[in-house]
């Protein structure tokens, strides 16, 4: 089985690619490289010891991308590429509605063109806009509150229309809550640019000392500490959901939805002592007004997943933060910028030999 992923050299999707490899599937990935490097992929390979064909292409480019998908002829597509900074969605909204929704677009006519009618789909819980009817379930009504959540449910709402108009799609619709941690190696791991905008890898920062200290956005919630509580999933839990929505969808035609979270909250502070304590380095933090729009508590209700795909998170908050301190402190900087040692470069695909030296792990 072949499976194209895009967005492949990013944070999930650099750790999807991997279990993708390490089950023994076939990989092809096609990624512009705007928030990723493509030594990710490198070190994703050299892991596995396996082969992957990686396409240097944005989903904005409709021929490129068609050309790509009929040559890769995909079984399935687990489609990660997007813009995901909530900020930034609200300050550039046309780039989030153009890259995520006209690119998913172009993607789902390039597969249509290729005969390749399954797709993974990366959403997200903030489909869920600020409800606080907890536990969120699948069920519960969508109300996104930014452009960066409207886009993501605007795809949700294509796949949708899409599926209802062709019963030859599978489609599954991943809602992830708040993904952190990384490879248990330290090889891989979420390499944000400039500053962090989620909480993990901006502490991670803090704790390394490139940043001075976390500013905690409200301490006087009605949370146990006061402060805000999220539901994180280690990044390893979250790959495995995607190769277990990929087999369900092998049985299993329309659009099927799961919550992919792990049920519990941490709070702001929880998270700051975990890495505090793990790392052994001080986290200062300051606590300061809330940030508006932002909700006390968050938290998915992850049964369905379970039920239908036996799928649950394993890993807890210790070993997410030992799994992201690890890979902080051998990667203070990210991924560095190494010129690609390629075996052969044709016109569109650089092929990544498995056969990979890699950075010392000790
Ligand atoms: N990380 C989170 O907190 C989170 C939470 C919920 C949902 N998601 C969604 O999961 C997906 C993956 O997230 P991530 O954290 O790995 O992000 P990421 O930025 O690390 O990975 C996204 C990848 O897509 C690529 N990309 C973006 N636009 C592209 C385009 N037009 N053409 C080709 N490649 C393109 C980027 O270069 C990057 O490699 C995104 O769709 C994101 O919205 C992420």
């Amino acid at each position: 089985m072949r499976v194209l992923v895009t967005g492949g050299a990013g944070y999930i999707g650099s750790h999807t690619v991997l279990q993708l490899l390490q089950e023994g599937l076939q990989v092809s990935v096609i990624d512009n490289f705007s928030n990723s490097s493509p030594e990710s992929l490198r070190r994703v390979v050299g892991i596995a010891g396996q082969n992957l064909d990686a396409y240097q292409i944005d989903l904005l480019d409709t021929s490129r991308l068609t050309q790509a998908v009929c040559e890769i002829k995909p079984d399935a597509v687990i489609h990660f590429a997007g813009l995901k900074a909530v900020g930034e969605s609200v300050s550039q909204p046309l780039k989030y509605y153009k890259n995520n929704v006209v690119g998913t677009l172009n993607l789902l006519e390039a597969m249509d063109e290729a005969e390749c009618r399954t797709i993974v789909f990366s959403s997200s819980a903030t489909v869920y806009g600020d409800s606080t009817d907890l536990p969120l379930r699948e069920n519960t009504p969508r109300n996104a509150t930014n452009p960066y959540g409207r886009t993501k449910l605007h795809i949700e709402e294509m796949l949708e229309e899409l599926a209802a108009s062709d019963s030859r799609w599978r489609i599954a619709n991943l809602r992830y809550f708040n993904p952190v941690g990384a490879h248990e190696s330290g090889l891989i791991g979420e390499d944000p640019q400039g500053i962090p905008n989620n909480l993990m890898p901006f502490v991670a920062q803090v704790a390394i000392g490139k940043r001075t200290e976390v500013q905690v956005f409200g301490g006087d919630y009605s949370t146990a500490d006061g402060t805000g509580v999220r539901d994180y999933i280690h990044v390893l839990d979250l790959a495995a959901g995607h190769l277990a929505a990929l087999d369900y969808l092998s049985n299993a035609q329309g659009v099927h939805v799961w919550n992919l979270g792990s049920g519990a909250g941490s709070s702001v502070l929880e998270v700051i002592d975990a890495f505090a304590r793990i790392s052994g380095r001080s986290v200062p933090y300051q606590i300061t007004d809330r940030r508006p729009g932002d909700v006390a508590e968050s938290y998915a209700h992850p049964e369905k997943a379970r039920l239908d795909l036996g799928w649950k998170a394993e890993r807890g908050l210790e070993q997410m933060v030992e799994d992201m301190w690890r890979w902080q402190s051998k990667n203070p900087d990210g991924f560095p910028e190494v010129a690609m040692e390629f075996l052969h470069q044709d016109e569109l695909a650089l092929f990544i030999s498995g056969n990979q030296k890699l950075p010392s792990t000790d």
